[in-house]
């Protein structure tokens, strides 16, 4: 098997104040694996620890209130008994020598009345998204959110400044802002899905208040050192295209605005997450050399091409999600060229320890 150890990707690096001991990331990735009030599973603790080897973990998106929850049996992390359930599966990746940020979650619209007690989901505007919810009772259709009060705006943020702190509670080393794949945070960002007329809506810095009133709160609680944040800017999620009129202009002036605050990273899917990598109207060289952070690439990363845009010097860090799931040494295996294990689609979401957390280490390895 080709030998990869020398590859610069697999080398140890330093961003920020952080030492990772690769350039490898391993990216969000939600498994649908908690209870009905958002506690994650002991045996989480298992599956994370067993994922150390990246230089980072991203944390499966986690929901910062009751209100943020889209997806049924996803974590939570806005009370107490939610913070105990986390403390043990971030002790598990310290006692291996990782590190793991927690990845703060607000869906928006992308959710239903299911998992909102009945209520319409909220969202910047009363726009319905094209698709369906992932609930307790199977897919069901989006619906019509209610679109948010100028009052309300101000509440949310302290959900993600409380949520923030349980994270520091938990043991978490740093938090990663989801402002990606037309959740909350990007349906405020995005003129289609943002037609306010108050002052978080309209022009692009009207559109980018609300997501940078959080990161500040985010930032307040953890310091700009260990926050990063999650774009999408060539996302056609949920399926309306285009999103965005002025994509470059937006994200430009977005990113301008993280890079004055010293935020740790920008983590950018380019393309559209698992589907393409292609990216319409969307220069990524050009929206990263605005940024003085790390730059954290994601979406069909495989080693050999993160070694080229690392040579180029176009990305910092590589962030892979899908082959995570069913190679919990990935590090080792893209080390020693071995062979990636697939995990059938079955076990992504929903289901127990089976096809999540018994993934085997290659033989001879640490597990
Ligand atoms: C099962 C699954 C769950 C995902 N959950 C999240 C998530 O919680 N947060 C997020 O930002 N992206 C999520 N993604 C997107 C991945 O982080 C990543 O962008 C995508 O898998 C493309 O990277 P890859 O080609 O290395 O898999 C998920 C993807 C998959 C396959």
């Amino acid at each position: 098997m080709p030998d990869h150890s020398s590859s610069p990707v697999l080398q140890p690096v330093k961003i920020g104040d952080l030492s990772l001991r690769n350039r490898i990331v391993m990216a969000p990735l939600t498994r649908s694996r908690s209870d009905d009030d958002g506690v994650p599973p002991a045996f989480a603790a298992d599956y994370y620890g067993q994922r150390a080897g990246a230089g980072l973990i991203i944390s499966e998106a986690t929901n910062i209130s009751p209100q943020a929850v889209g997806y049924a049996l996803t974590p939570g992390i806005w009370n107490d008994r939610q913070v105990e359930a986390w403390r043990p599966i971030v002790q598990a990746v310290h006692d291996r020598g990782g590190l793991i940020f927690l990845q703060l979650w607000h869906t928006g619209r992308i959710s239903h009345p299911d998992l909102q007690g009945g209520e319409p989901p909220v969202a910047p505007s009363a726009i319905k998204p094209v698709g369906q919810a992932f609930t307790k009772d199977g897919m069901k259709d989006h619906v019509t959110p209610r679109a948010l009060e100028t009052d309300e705006i101000p509440g949310i943020v302290e959900d993600y400044r409380r949520a923030a702190a349980n994270a520091k509670a938990a043991g978490f080393d740093g938090v990663e802002v989801h402002s990606a794949n037309n959740y909350l945070l990007e349906q405020f960002v995005r003129d289609s899905t943002n037609q306010r007329t108050d002052r978080y809506g309209g022009s692009i810095e009207n559109r980018l208040r609300f997501p940078l009133e959080v990161v500040d709160a985010v930032v307040d609680v953890w310091g700009a050192g260990r926050v990063g944040i999650r774009l999408s800017p060539a996302t056609t999620m949920p399926g309306e295209t285009p999103l965005d009129s002025q994509v470059m202009d937006t994200f430009g002036i977005y990113i301008d605005a993280l890079s004055q605050r010293g935020l740790l990273y920008v983590h950018d899917i380019e393309g559209v997450t698992q589907e393409t990598r292609d990216a319409d109207g969307v220069d990524f060289s050009a929206l990263r050399q605005r940024f003085d952070g790390a730059y954290i690439a994601n979406n069909q990363y495989t080693l050999d091409l993160a070694e080229t845009v690392l040579e180029k010097g176009d990305a910092d860090l590589f962030s892979m999600g899908r082959p995570f799931i069913a190679n919990p040494d990935l590090v080792e295996r893209l080390r020693t060229g071995a062979p990636l294990a697939e995990a059938p689609k079955a076990y992504w979401y929903g289901g127990g320890s089976v096809g999540y957390s018994d993934w085997p280490a290659m033989p001879g390895d640490r597990d």
